[in-house]
């Protein structure tokens, strides 16, 4: 399975298995999550066989269970955009490995005993991994001339970019980021206001990142 096809099979899974991680399987996640915090700047750590951030009422109220690996993710305070772009390239990669995963920015315990959050960084949330009793389902869709402004025609890379953004995680589904296709194969991407606002900077990450696997990185380049 590529990253792309990996778009398409993700939805967020809440309930899983106990059945363990293989050990290549980690060893895969660790090493993309070093490539991820030396790209990225970050701080994401992969905390495996860890059932207590899930054991509590929050977990329950958010209808999770059997949570037993995660990856926390802590990057610098601001870096919000990078996290979520980074960390949904995890989230793509489990994917392809057969795994299921939830990003989870509330419903979950902190561990601080479990990853280290240095001086200067915060813990933005996890991301729940694992193998999922189901697949989960595809979240509502709202019509796509919702999530973008263009003038003429609209190339075929930008309608695959968009497609793909589309069926990213947001908090809560809000998708609440926009796309403008401008002239010269640039494309501007920004968060639309909402009152609920802690996670459209790193919503706005994980879209971009879908964007970029669905229209190709050759096609255009991110204005501003
Ligand atoms: C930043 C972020 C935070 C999230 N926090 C939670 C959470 O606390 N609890 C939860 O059940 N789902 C959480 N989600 C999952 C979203 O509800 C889910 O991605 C959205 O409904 C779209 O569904 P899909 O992931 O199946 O496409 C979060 C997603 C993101 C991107």
């Amino acid at each position: 399975m590529t990253l792309q096809e990996a778009i398409a099979a993700r939805h967020s899974v809440r309930q899983y298995r106990p059945d363990p991680i293989e050990p290549a399987k980690l060893e895969c996640l660790r090493e993309a999550i070093a490539q991820a915090n030396r790209e990225g700047g970050l701080h994401l750590q992969l905390v495996a066989d860890e059932p207590q951030a899930f054991s509590g009422g929050l977990a329950k109220y958010g209808k999770f269970s059997g949570v037993a690996n995660y990856m926390a993710v802590v990057c610098p305070r601001g870096s919000d955009e990078a996290a979520g772009y980074y960390g949904e390239r995890i989230v793509l990669l489990a994917q392809t490995l057969g795994l299921n995963s939830c990003w989870v920015g509330l419903t979950f315990k902190k561990q601080p005993g479990c990853y280290t959050v240095a001086q200067g960084e915060v813990l933005l949330g996890v991301v729940a991994l694992g193998y999922g009793i189901t697949q989960g389902t595809q979240h509502p869709m709202k019509p796509a001339s919702q999530f973008f402004s263009a003038e003429g025609e609209v190339p075929g890379w930008f309608n695959r970019g968009l497609e793909a953004a589309m069926l990213a995680p947001t908090a809560m589904n809000m998708q609440k980021f926009h796309f403008t296709l401008l002239p010269g194969s640039k494309v501007k991407a920004e968060t639309r206001f909402s009152l609920v606002g802690s996670y459209l900077k790193l919503d706005l990450g994980i879209v971009k990142l879908h964007f970029e696997l669905g229209a190709g990185e050759g096609n255009f380049t991110w204005a501003g």
